[in-house]
């Protein structure tokens, strides 16, 4: 049965990621890998997530089943975090919530709820977007179509090139959107800018699918949120796809959300229906530990405050390396602008340097990067910043 399967071309981050571990020289930078770093190079586990796991461990009476919607408490702790306590969308009852495993789980399911109400819809996402988001989305049988998004020169969106895609698209079609921190660019869409393509999207009458993977990373919780927020108060429809692995720290514990608002709160109660099913068809309920704890860090007062800080920390050690690297390009590249990099918000931006130049980082100065040159800031400490600088200046010289 499986003698003529032919391998799959491993995925290059995994390539970077075994030479960067194989690599023995001290200096080393990891910018390649898409998980949060502190000034140590870790990645640890959250002080609110620990004492929440200690009382999820003392208070827990049964490890049976969830469900396929996972655990109404997470649920609804979650909706009050992504729509903010009064949403009208909340209120009028039109939101539907389903526990999933991770943001990758929300979205694949998203994409099982669009295939069954819209078979052969095309999903436009962002040029370029997040690598998996392809996987996703046409491993449920979507096609996907890439519309104009990030302007190289400027490091900012080519807003008006995607406005003018949008306004040409078909009515249903899909546009995928980054809520916040767009990840491979960093680069975001304005307050104003999410209301001029709320008006596109209304008259078009497209299905806005948001990816909200970064809550809390860019500018704070509510300013994150603020995109999501406005559509799903202001359309009749809207899907988001909702991670906590990079805002509670919980990656391997795959939690994650997928909110759905619908026309109505019956059209809500069908789609609902259906999304439990394909949930039970794919991994029939989700796993419960990383969902409790979030669910306990946002109804503890103390937790949630604790939770809070901890986020604005890792919040302001990105913001603050993201100027400190502009700085110090600045002194060691004079005569290039780098000052996109602080306009840029969460892990990620292009360093905007030629696929040679990428490995000429790698070989000569151990800076691992993907060979687009996407780098995750939170890779960079500032005991290293002076060293990556000066190995850009020297790649680029
Ligand atoms: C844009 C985006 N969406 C969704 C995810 C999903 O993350 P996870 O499935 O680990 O929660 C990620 C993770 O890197 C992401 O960058």
């Amino acid at each position: 049965m499986f003698e003529n399967l032919e391998p799959v071309v491993a995925d290059a981050i995994l390539g970077l990621m075994a030479a960067f571990r194989a690599d023995a020289d001290a200096r080393k930078v990891d910018l390649g890998v898409g998980v949060y770093r502190d000034d140590r190079g870790e990645t640890p586990v959250l002080d609110a997530v620990r004492r929440a796991e200690e009382l999820l461990l003392r208070s827990q009476t049964t490890k049976a089943y969830v469900g396929p919607a996972g655990s109404p408490g997470f649920n609804q702790a979650m909706e009050q975090l992504v729509f903010g306590a009064s949403h009208p969308a909340l209120a009028a009852k039109r939101v539907r919530s389903m526990q999933a495993p991770g943001g990758c789980g929300a979205l694949r399911l998203g994409a099982e709820l669009i295939r069954l109400a819209a078979p052969g819809a095309v999903v436009h996402v962002s040029n370029p977007t997040w690598v998996n988001h392809v996987p996703l989305l046409s491993g449920a049988g979507l096609k996907i179509q890439p519309y104009p998004y990030l302007d190289v020169a400027s490091g900012a969106v080519q807003f008006e090139a995607m406005t003018a895609a949008f306004g040409k698209l078909p009515p249903r079609s899909v546009v995928l959107l980054h809520a916040s921190c767009h990840n491979p660019t960093g680069a975001d869409l304005s307050q104003s800018q999410w209301r001029e393509l709320l008006a596109i999207v209304r008259t078009r009458e497209l299905l806005p699918f948001i990816d909200m993977a970064y809550q809390g990373l860019g500018e704070g919780v509510e300013e994150d949120a603020f995109g999501l927020r406005l559509f799903c108060a202001q359309l009749p429809e809207v899907l988001c796809a909702v991670s906590c692995s990079k805002n509670f720290g919980l990656y391997r514990e795959r939690v994650g959300v997928l909110h759905l608002v619908s026309a109505s709160p019956a059209a809500g109660n069908a789609a609902a229906s259906q999304l439990v099913r394909s949930a039970r068809s794919m991994w029939s309920m989700p796993p419960d530990h990383g969902g409790s704890v979030v669910q306990i860090i946002l109804t503890d007062q103390a937790l949630r405050a604790q939770w809070l800080e901890e986020l604005a920390q890792m919040r302001r050690r990105i913001q603050g390396l993201r100027s400190e690297a502009v700085r110090q390009l600045a002194s060691t590249c004079p005569q290039r602008d780098f000052t996109f990099i602080a306009r840029q918000r969460g892990m990620f931006s292009y360093l905007g340097i030629t696929t040679a130049q990428v490995r000429a980082l790698r070989e000569h100065h151990h800076v691992y990067m993907t060979d687009d040159s996407r780098m995750n800031l939170a890779g960079l400490r500032r005991e290293n910043l002076a060293y990556f600088a000066q190995a850009v200046a020297q790649v680029l010289a």
